[in-house]
């Protein structure tokens, strides 16, 4: 098994420029998610330019790209109705409950894109939960340094990566669910505190 770093896009800019982290991320390929392969191809660097979105690069020892994630922030609308109290105490630290609507709105940490480059199979990569890992390391020091304490995220609606998201070392559970504008596609809606 390699090992992996994980970059900041910016930093990366930094270091090889616009057109060579370009290149680099030419080489990423996500077939069962077209839609992180276009974004990691064609917006990450700009996203990241305008500050929108911040995406991290997973790298092997090669400076090959294994895999990304993508964060930002977001307010969410949570509703009260189905909360364990745990979960609702834990809500409750970072916002208060409208009665009128019975439902939180809470600024929460977005995982925008989330994938492993599959040009490399299961075994030579990294796993998600390691991918998890990594997104929480970058999530707890911004954390620590602005507060905060929920993270979001949607995924459509399939088995494999709902199992994934809910599994017992990722914790994520859903709260809604919502189809896009453009293509009608459903995303469920997943949430975790820190
Ligand atoms: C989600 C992910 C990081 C999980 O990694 P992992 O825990 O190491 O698991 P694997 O890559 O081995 O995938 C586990 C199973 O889920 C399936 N799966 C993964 N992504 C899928 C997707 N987008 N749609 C349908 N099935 C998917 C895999 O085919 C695999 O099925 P198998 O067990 O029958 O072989 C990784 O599968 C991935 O990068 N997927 C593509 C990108 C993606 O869809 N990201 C989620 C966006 S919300």
């Amino acid at each position: 098994m390699s090992d992996f770093q994980v970059i900041n896009i910016l930093d990366m800019i930094e270091s090889v420029g616009e057109d060579g982290v370009k290149s680099i991320l030419s080489e990423f390929s996500c077939q069962k998610n077209p839609e992180i392969e276009n974004f990691v191809k064609n917006s990450a660097v700009d996203f990241a330019k305008k500050k929108m979105s911040i995406t991290y690069l997973v790298v092997d020892t090669t400076e090959t790209v294994r895999a990304i994630f993508t964060l930002t922030h977001k307010a969410i609308e949570l509703t009260n109705v189905n909360l364990s109290s745990t979960m609702r105490k834990r809500i409750q630290r970072h916002s208060k409950l409208d009665e009128g609507t019975d439902s939180f709105n809470v600024s929460a940490f977005l995982i925008a894109q989330f994938g492993k480059n599959d040009t490399y199979s299961t075994e030579e990569n990294i796993s998600g939960d390691a991918l998890m890992d990594f997104t929480f390391e970058v999530l707890t020091a911004v954390q620590h340094d602005i507060g905060g304490g929920l993270v979001y995220l949607e995924c459509e609606d399939r088995e494999k990566l709902l199992n994934f998201y809910s599994s017992e070392p990722n914790q994520f559970f859903k709260f809604g669910e919502r189809y896009s504008e453009e293509d009608n596609i459903k995303y469920i809606q997943l949430f975790r505190c820190i």
